[in-house]
Parts: structure tokens; C-alpha cells; sequence
């Protein structure tokens, strides 16, 4: 293993405890049968009951038992052997039948076989990535002719700003190497007494449509936000519901994205 996943999948393994035990994953609510997914993917997947779903870069499971729960046949895989190990203590504890596995998205093809009728992949999962073109070209792999993938993620114009949201600090565009971060506490508890290294790697929003349509998907939307459906950035602010954004700003910002694609039937 190099030196990128091997340094990121033991920050995963470190922060899976911080956030089993923080207030943002919520852990005790999901398991009185709280639904961690969002209204956006919600709608946008539709109904996945019945369906066959792999959920890539699942951490400890919440979303992948929370589409069981909906009805899908779901398997889902990270590279995190600490976020699998308790992904399928909560699916035997909650009785919430579905598949884990634990393999770095890139090894996926020596580690699963068959297609599925849906891929998912959520929130704070591409900057983990090095290879954009070759992760669309697993999606393709793994997806049954009609299927469709869905990822709802961060948006990388919000991305370039620091937490005080007043400063554009981060890239936009790829800067060919990984970016190295020291990392201390955690999104999900900043307090947490934690330090570590992690690499990431940043990415435009074309790079994302060009990996999906270069593999061979047909993109049905792409959708903008002019919000976060998560509060893990300290300066954000509850404008509705499960909606945060930086206070005070002239313009609204795009904060998430969504994408739909599928691939065409054989
Ligand atoms: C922010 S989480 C995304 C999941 C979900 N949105 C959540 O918050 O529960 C990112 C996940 O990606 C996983 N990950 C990062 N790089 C990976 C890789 N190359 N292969 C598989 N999993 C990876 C990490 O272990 C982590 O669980």
C-alpha cells in the first residue's frame, strides 16, 4: 500500500470512533431507527426498494442501512477496516440485513463481483480519490445496463474557502500531486484529542462530469445547491431545517451537488 492510503485509511480507522460517539452522526438516534439520509438524496435516488445498491466509501453504515431499511439490497464498501468491522456490528445488532466490504474503492474489482441497479456515494467522498477517471471507470464497471449512479457531494467552489468562509484558501482545480494536511480533532468533533496526516486531492466540478461521461454514463442532472445539508464547518448557520450557509453573504454560494447518470440499456 503507498503512502496516501495507507496514511488515509488510518486516519478513517482513528476517526470512526470520534464519530460513532459524536453528535453529528448521531448514533443512538439511528439505532431507534433515525433515517441519515437527506431529503436530496432521498428524492433524487427515488425508490430502491427491491433494488440491488452499492454504496461506495460507506464509513461505519449509517446511509447503507439506512437505504436497507428502505427496502434495497445494498453491500457497502470502504477502505476503513474500523468503519466495516462497525457497519456490520450495527447491521447484526440492528437485524438490518446488508453486505459489507472492506477494500479500497480502486481494488474493488478483485473484491466484488456481479452489477448493481444503483451506485450511491455521498458527501466527503471525492477528495479521498487520486483518480477521478478511473473511479468512473469502476462506476461503469459495477452498474447494470439501465442503472443509474447517484452522488451527492461537497461542492469544490464551496471547498476553496476557509472556515471562516471570508477566504478563498484551497485550490479548485487539480494540483497534480496530493495535498497534505495536518489534521487535529475532527469534522464531526474539532474538540476530539486527535492528531493526524491526510492527503487529498481537489477536484473542479468538470472533472467529475468528464469521468462520468469519458467512462461511458449519460448524465440525466447535475444539480447546485445554495446550501449544506450538513453542519460541519464552525461559521455556518441553520437557515431552515437541515440547511446551513455561511451568514451575511451578498450572493449565495453553491454548496453541494448532485449527479445523476446512467448507463445506457444493452
Ligand atoms: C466522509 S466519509 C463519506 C461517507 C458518508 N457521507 C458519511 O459521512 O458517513 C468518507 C469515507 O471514504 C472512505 N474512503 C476514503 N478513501 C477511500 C478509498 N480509496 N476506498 C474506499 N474508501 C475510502 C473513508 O474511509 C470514509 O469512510
Amino acid at each position: 500500500m503507498d503512502k496516501y492510503s495507507e496514511t488515509n485509511r488510518s486516519l478513517w480507522n482513528g476517526w470512526t470512533k470520534i464519530h460513532a460517539e459524536s453528535e453529528l452522526y448521531d448514533l443512538d438516534s439511528f439505532k431507534n431507527g433515525r433515517c441519515s439520509l437527506r431529503s436530496t438524496e432521498l428524492e433524487e435516488v427515488g425508490d430502491v426498494d427491491g433494488k440491488s445498491m452499492l454504496h461506495l466509501q460507506c464509513h461505519f453504515g449509517q446511509d447503507t442501512l439506512s437505504w436497507a431499511r428502505r427496502g434495497a439490497e445494498v453491500t457497502g464498501v470502504d477502505f476503513s477496516k474500523d468503519a466495516i468491522d462497525l457497519a456490520k456490528s450495527l447491521s447484526s445488532e440492528l437485524e438490518i440485513p446488508a453486505e459489507f466490504v472492506n477494500c479500497d474503492v480502486y481494488k474493488l474489482t478483485e473484491n466484488i463481483k456481479g452489477q448493481y441497479d444503483i451506485i450511491f456515494t455521498s458527501y466527503g467522498v471525492l477528495p479521498w480519490l487520486r483518480d477521478l477517471n478511473r473511479w468512473g471507470e469502476i462506476v461503469y464497471h459495477f452498474l447494470k445496463p439501465g442503472g443509474i449512479f447517484y452522488i451527492v457531494e461537497f461542492h469544490p467552489f464551496a471547498s476553496m474557502l476557509d472556515e471562516s468562509g471570508e477566504n478563498f484558501e484551497f485550490p479548485y482545480f487539480p494540483t497534480g500531486d496530493a495535498i497534505k494536511w495536518a489534521v487535529e480533532g475532527s469534522y464531526a468533533n474539532p474538540d476530539a484529542e486527535f492528531k493526524h496526516d491526510s492527503y487529498e486531492w481537489a477536484f473542479g466540478l468538470g472533472d467529475v462530469i468528464t469521468a462520468l461521461t469519458n467512462a461511458g454514463l449519460r448524465i440525466e442532472f447535475l444539480h447546485e445547491f445554495p446550501y449544506s445539508n450538513w453542519n460541519c464547518r464552525p461559521y455556518t448557520k441553520e437557515i431552515a431545517p437541515g440547511r446551513y450557509v455561511y451568514p451575511g453573504l451578498k450572493h449565495e454560494l453553491p454548496y453541494m451537488f448532485s449527479i445523476r447518470a446512467s448507463k445506457e440499456q444493452a
